[in-house]
């Protein structure tokens, strides 16, 4: 039981989700909630990114205040025709042992405006500072999202404790555009 039994129920859980947007079609549902664990944000970076799409792509990571950590992110896209709805993330997660990050069987795929509309990590707060106010962009435009906070309740429930880093590969039409990783804690104080 414990530890074992919760990483089999969220395997289970993912390796559902990939299944249904790879062959169903059929929407799985990405209208997360827990309220089992704290996350522990430490940082955002940016890996790569294609440079006939994007020409800036910026995290900053800085305390918000005391307990807390935010984002100021910077993105200004070039790609002619480039619509953002057709924008979509396959996020594969990555757990410290043995003093490195390995694969950990959690991978699925979202599309980033839905992320945005259901809130998943807490992304509709993108909105609220800045003038990144809709999912969209024009071409050569620079947007701004700042103080974002990532959610905790709106991360996938049964995550067992530890340190991950979840690489996002975000791709439009196919082509990858950005790689982006982020890292964090998984928390259970009271455990
Ligand atoms: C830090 O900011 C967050 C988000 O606004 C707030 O919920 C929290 O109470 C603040 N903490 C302190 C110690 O001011
Ligand atoms: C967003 O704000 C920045 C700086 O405040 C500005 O340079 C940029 O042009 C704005 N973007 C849009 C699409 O209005
Ligand atoms: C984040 O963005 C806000 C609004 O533009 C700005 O006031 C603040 O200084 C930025 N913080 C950092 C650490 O760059
Ligand atoms: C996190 O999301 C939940 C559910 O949408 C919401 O009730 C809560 O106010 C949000 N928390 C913060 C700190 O924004």
């Amino acid at each position: 039981m414990g530890q074992t039994h919760l990483m089999f129920v969220f395997f289970a859980v993912f390796m559902r989700s990939q299944f249904c947007t790879a062959q169903d079609k059929e929407p799985f549902n990405f209208n997360f909630f827990q309220n089992d664990y704290h996350i522990d944000t430490e940082r955002i970076e940016l890996v790569r990114y294609d440079k006939n799409y994007l020409k800036r792509y910026e995290f900053r990571t800085f305390k918000y205040n005391r307990t807390c950590t935010a984002f100021n992110i910077t993105f200004c896209y070039v790609m002619d025709h480039f619509d953002m709805k057709k924008l979509e993330i396959v996020a594969q997660a990555y757990k410290f042992a043995s003093n490195e990050y390995r694969l950990f069987p959690a991978r699925f795929g979202f599309n980033f405006c839905d992320a945005i509309q259901k809130n998943m990590f807490g992304m509709e707060d993108f909105r609220n500072c800045g003038n990144f106010t809709r999912c969209s962009v024009e071409k050569g435009k620079t947007y701004h999202v700042c103080n974002w906070k990532i959610n905790e309740s709106k991360f996938p429930p049964l995550i067992p404790t530890g340190r991950y880093m979840i690489e996002f590969t975000h791709s439009y039409l196919s082509h990858e555009v950005v790689v982006i990783r982020g890292y964090g804690g998984v928390v259970r104080p009271f455990a």
